[in-house]
């Protein structure tokens, strides 16, 4: 790795530059989450864990809070799920324990020098003034906060048994859940930018029922905004935040309006190994219908839905995880959803017994110092804003062409070669047509199949089977199309980053195939074009295709 992956966090800082933070309660409107102006916000968040047992925010003995902070801006994320444990906020014998001695009853003692050296300010904090501090210094470097009720007694979550899964578990007393979530609302209620809190992770385990459900979580809303009118209130459904599915004929109820959002969990160990031994296609086809089923169906019924939690081994090994994130990308793409990657935290304190527990889900490395795969970033950095929604309708809706796999769209790489995969900021702006054909917005030109394992071109005469494009397999994430000779072929990428058309991967369910370089989706975008620069772009392809159309002419003549 060459000195450019270096992430900024270790570069020394001199900051004189000071955000004004604006005044932003955040409300919805209808599946989207609005700005004071009733412009979309884009939720890109990332999950900072604060709720194991130490309850300090995971990092403090690596790095300054607010070089933390400031990095999770550099890194394209503009919110936070930070997560807290119910007892920091119910029990005052728990909140008045300080940081360094929290560190201590654990016998973290060699942490201690860390924190010192990093956070000398926090160091000698109540735990509760601690978390205090975090919240402040996110809020000062313009960071939106979410804050998740993550568990009741500090420690990892979730097991079906450890007595934190439902209301009326050990350590889940309705009633006291009520009074922190209250207290927590009322403290950060002049933090501006803590725009959302969501009531709890994870509902679970034996005593998980619909009807208690809908009875507290109602309650728990209710005193949320009677404490604080201005947040958001993120509501979880059963099963650890995977089914929502009771909602869809019973509406919760609740005495305010426009400031509701659903949550909802995936990853790729929520279906076992079911993307490792079975065919890519099959899983992602089911697997999304179901997750349709038991909770994108909120986003029909005028909610937005967070997906709070999601991710993967960034190391790239775990084929499980590469083959779910590819059908993941593709569904967060398609309903623009707004997200909390799990997580930010590059290692644990302590964690289950173990000290300094490496995060192989986390952005930042063991030391909080490097990004630890930078090309994974690259990868989500196009779903980090939005493709359309509330004010971004400056120009004619059209479609973009996304790959998961690496993130990127279909652009052309200059005016008369093939196509390439590029930022979705530069892309082509496309037409999907009811006969099937993808034409270039505004023009007549259109994506076209030439021969297997040759780039697509930009055609003219587009009412051929070659310049046809489905959606076909279970995934429906193949673009398919036909040859001349009437072969059927897929939209692909080769090793040059070029968009050619290949045999159609993995439609026979074989497991041990991975169709990923094939998915592709066609979505939905009002990201604004520059008009000139669009205007210029499809003049010059008048002007390519008129050369070619003479050219084509005159050698007709010629022969
Ligand atoms: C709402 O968001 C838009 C786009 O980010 C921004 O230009 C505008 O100033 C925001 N309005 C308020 C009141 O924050
Ligand atoms: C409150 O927290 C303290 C310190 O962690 C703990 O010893 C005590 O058992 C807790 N009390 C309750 C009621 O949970
Ligand atoms: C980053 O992720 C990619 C894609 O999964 C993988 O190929 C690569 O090896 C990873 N890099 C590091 C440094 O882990
Ligand atoms: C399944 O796909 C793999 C890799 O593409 C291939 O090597 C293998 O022959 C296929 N198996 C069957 C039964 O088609």
């Amino acid at each position: 790795m060459g000195s450019s992956s270096i992430f900024f966090l270790c570069s020394v800082l001199s900051s004189f530059l000071l955000y004004v933070i604006m005044a932003q309660p955040l409300s919805t409107d209808s599946r989207w989450v609005v700005n004071e102006s009733g412009q979309r916000v884009k939720l890109a968040c990332v999950n900072w864990v604060s709720h194991l047992d130490v309850v300090v925010a995971e990092g403090l003995t690596k790095q300054p809070v607010d070089v933390i902070s400031k990095g999770i801006l550099d890194m394209g994320f503009n919110c936070v799920r930070l997560t807290w444990p119910l007892f920091l906020f119910t029990n005052d014998t728990l909140a008045s324990i300080t940081v360094r001695q929290s560190f201590n009853n654990l016998r973290l003692v060699e942490s201690i020098a860390g924190l010192q050296a990093n956070n000398p300010s926090i160091i000698d904090l109540s735990l509760i003034s601690a978390y205090q501090a975090v919240v402040a210094s996110l809020a000062n470097n313009n960071v939106m906060i979410i804050l998740d009720n993550h568990i009741s007694r500090p420690g990892w979550c979730c097991s079906n048994f450890d007595g934190n899964g439902f209301f009326g578990d050990q350590y889940f007393n309705p009633d006291i859940w009520i009074n922190g979530l209250t207290k927590v609302a009322t403290m950060f209620e002049e933090t501006n930018n803590v725009v959302a809190m969501s009531l709890r992770n994870e509902l679970r385990g034996q005593k998980q029922n619909v009807n208690d459900w809908y009875r507290y979580m109602q309650k728990g809303a209710e005193a949320v905004h009677a404490a604080n009118p201005n947040i958001l209130v993120i509501l979880s459904g059963l099963n650890y935040d995977t089914d929502l599915s009771f909602t869809l004929n019973k509406p919760v109820q609740l005495t305010f309006t426009n400031k509701l959002v659903f949550e909802v969990h995936w990853y790729s160990f929520s279906n076992g190994k079911a993307w490792e031994t079975s065919n890519p296609n099959l899983v992602c086809g089911q697997v999304l219908g179901n997750l349709m089923r038991n909770a994108g169906f909120v986003l029909d019924q005028g909610y937005p839905l967070f997906v709070s939690e999601f991710g993967v081994d960034m190391r790239g090994t775990n084929v499980n995880d590469n083959r779910y994130f590819n059908c993941f990308m593709g569904w967060a793409a398609e309903y623009d959803l707004d997200w909390a990657l799990w997580t930010l935290v590059g290692s644990y304190y302590f964690t289950e017994g173990v000290v300094g527990r490496n995060e192989y889900y986390g952005v930042l490395n063991w030391n909080w110092c490097d990004i630890r795969n930078s090309s994974f970033l690259q990868r989500i950095s196009a779903l980090q804003s939005p493709f359309r929604g509330p004010g971004y309708d400056e120009i004619h809706p059209h479609k973009l062409i996304y790959h998961p796999m690496t993130g990127l769209c279909i652009k052309r790489k200059s005016i008369y070669e093939h196509f390439v995969l590029g930022p979705c900021s530069e892309a082509e702006a496309w037409t999907y047509t009811p006969q099937n054909t993808l034409t270039i917005m505004g023009t007549y030109f259109c994506l076209q199949a030439e021969e297997l394992g040759l780039p697509a071109k930009l055609g003219v005469i587009c009412s051929c089977s070659s310049s046809e494009w489905e959606t076909i397999s279970d995934s429906k994430m193949h673009l398919s199309s036909k040859l001349a000779d009437g072969s059927d072929v897929c939209l692909d990428i080769n090793s040059n980053n070029v968009v050619v058309t290949n045999a159609c991967k993995c439609l026979d369910r074989n497991s041990t195939c991975d169709p990923g370089s094939q998915w592709f989706k066609i979505i939905d975008s009002t990201r604004c074009i520059s008009a000139t620069k669009s205007s210029v772009r499809i003049n010059s392809i008048f002007s390519f295709m008129a050369k070619n159309l003479l050219a084509g002419f005159s050698r007709k003549h010629d022969t």
